[in-house]
């Protein structure tokens, strides 16, 4: 990255830090507090008993421990490490019958498929938990047996057991698995989440996540932007750009579940945003996260 842009993010920061403090976006600071007063609660509490509630154990996007950064800015107050970012730790069942819960890791299945393919074609919620997984459906080739076949991807079993801690792997190393960080130094870099420039990496084909199961789809790109400009200008409007987002994702996926086929037809705030609704859905889980303001906020 350019200095010149290290330094603008840097004054960027400074510069958001003060107008929290300062201006009446008081919500900012205390969406901060709040997440640290849940994750402090989730911390102390004591593991569901598997007997008395299986099912309510909820899934989460973290995957602990992980390593505590500096806080440079505003948002997230933990943030995860890169290699991280994104995995979606499946538990509804595991932990209660003595298996490790799941690790499923997007860095990777982003780069083979398009979120298209498993969020619309095998209908995959975007809500950690959201779906109920079980053994017998991978068996039979539903869900993760999908591709989970020994054809596409390994098999659910492998000789003796070996691959079912390939998944079943939250809080240990296993050898069978990729190097994460390894893997994704090989991208072009960005500074938040993966800290990959997944728009780049695509753009520059070093990934070419197919389009359909077997690779022979095509996405439809949409090059249209959409401009949202702020009710105060203290920092530049909002760009939406279609092109980076329906080279990987289908309209049906948005439309009209999360935004209205029309410009500025869906009210939206930065609070929503970073409670996880409208650009949320995706940001600050999978997409890149809200902390870089300026990728949105991009307007000239
Ligand atoms: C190989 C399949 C696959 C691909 C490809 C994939 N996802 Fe997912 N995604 C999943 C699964 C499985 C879950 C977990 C669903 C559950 O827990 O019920 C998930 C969950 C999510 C969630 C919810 C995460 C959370 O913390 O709540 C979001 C958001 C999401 N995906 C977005 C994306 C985006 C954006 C892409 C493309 C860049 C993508 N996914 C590509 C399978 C996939
Ligand atoms: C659309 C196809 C597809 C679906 C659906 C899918 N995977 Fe995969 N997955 C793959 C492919 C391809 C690989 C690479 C296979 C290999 O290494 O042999 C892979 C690799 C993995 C890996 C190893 C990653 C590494 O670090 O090497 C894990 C873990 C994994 N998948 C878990 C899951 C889980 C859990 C689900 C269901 C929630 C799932 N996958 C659903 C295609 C898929
Ligand atoms: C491709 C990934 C994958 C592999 C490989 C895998 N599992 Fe799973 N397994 C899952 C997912 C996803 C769930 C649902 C997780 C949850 O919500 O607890 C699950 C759930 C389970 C459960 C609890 C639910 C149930 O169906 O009883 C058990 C037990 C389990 N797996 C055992 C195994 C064993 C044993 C192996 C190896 C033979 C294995 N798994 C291999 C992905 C996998
Ligand atoms: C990642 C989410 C997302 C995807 C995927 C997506 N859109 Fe959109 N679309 C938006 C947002 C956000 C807006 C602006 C809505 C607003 O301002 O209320 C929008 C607006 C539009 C508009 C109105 C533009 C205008 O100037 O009034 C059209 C038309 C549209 N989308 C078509 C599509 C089509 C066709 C596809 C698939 C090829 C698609 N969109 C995929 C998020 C998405
Ligand atoms: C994923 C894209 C995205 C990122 C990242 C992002 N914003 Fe926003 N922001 C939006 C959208 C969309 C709106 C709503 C614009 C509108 O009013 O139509 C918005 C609105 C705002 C507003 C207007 C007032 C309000 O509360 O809605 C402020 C101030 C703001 N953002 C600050 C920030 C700051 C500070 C950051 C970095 C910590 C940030 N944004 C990061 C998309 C983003
Ligand atoms: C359904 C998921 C999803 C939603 C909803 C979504 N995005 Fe994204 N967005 C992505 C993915 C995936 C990328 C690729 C980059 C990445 O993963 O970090 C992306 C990339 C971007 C980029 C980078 C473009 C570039 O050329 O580098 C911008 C800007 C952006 N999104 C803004 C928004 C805004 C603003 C909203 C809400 C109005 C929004 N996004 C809603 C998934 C989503």
């Amino acid at each position: 990255m350019k200095k010149t842009s290290v330094f603008f993010i840097f004054i960027s920061f400074l510069a958001v830090g003060w107008f929290v403090n300062s201006s009446g976006l008081h919500w900012l600071t205390e969406l901060y507090a709040q997440e640290k007063k849940i994750e402090a609660k989730s911390e102390t509490k004591p593991a569901v008993k598997p007997e008395t509630k299986p099912k309510a154990k909820p899934a989460s996007s973290v995957q602990a421990p992980v390593a505590v950064e500096p806080l440079t800015g505003v948002g997230h107050p933990r943030i995860i490490v890169p290699e991280e970012y994104g995995n979606v730790v499946l538990d509804r069942y595991s932990s209660a019958k003595n298996f490790k819960p799941v690790v499923f890791p997007h860095w990777w299945h982003r780069s083979q498929y398009t979120c298209k393919v498993c969020h619309l074609d095998l209908g995959f919620k975007m809500q950690a938990g959201a779906d109920d997984i079980k053994m017998v459906d991978i068996f039979q080739g539903k869900s993760c047996g999908t591709c989970h076949n020994g054809k596409i991807a390994f098999a659910p079993a492998g000789p003796k057991g070996a691959n079912c801690q390939r998944c079943h792997s939250y809080g240990i190393k296993v050898p069978q698995n990729r190097d994460a960080k390894g893997y994704l130094s090989t991208l072009p870099r960005s500074p938040f989440g993966n800290k990959v420039d997944w728009v780049k990496a695509l753009d520059e084909g070093k990934i070419a996540p197919k389009a359909n199961l077997d690779g022979t789809g095509k996405m439809i790109v949409l090059p249209v932007n959409v401009i949202r400009p702020l009710p105060n200008p203290i920092l530049p409007d909002v760009v939406y750009p279609h092109k980076p987002h329906t080279q990987v994702l289908a309209c049906q996926l948005c439309h009209t579940a999360i935004f209205q086929m029309k410009a500025m037809a869906t009210p939206m705030t930065m609070l929503d945003i970073f409670k996880g609704k409208f650009c949320g859905v995706c940001h600050g889980k999978v997409a890149f996260p809200v902390e870089n303001c300026l990728r949105c906020h991009s307007k000239k």
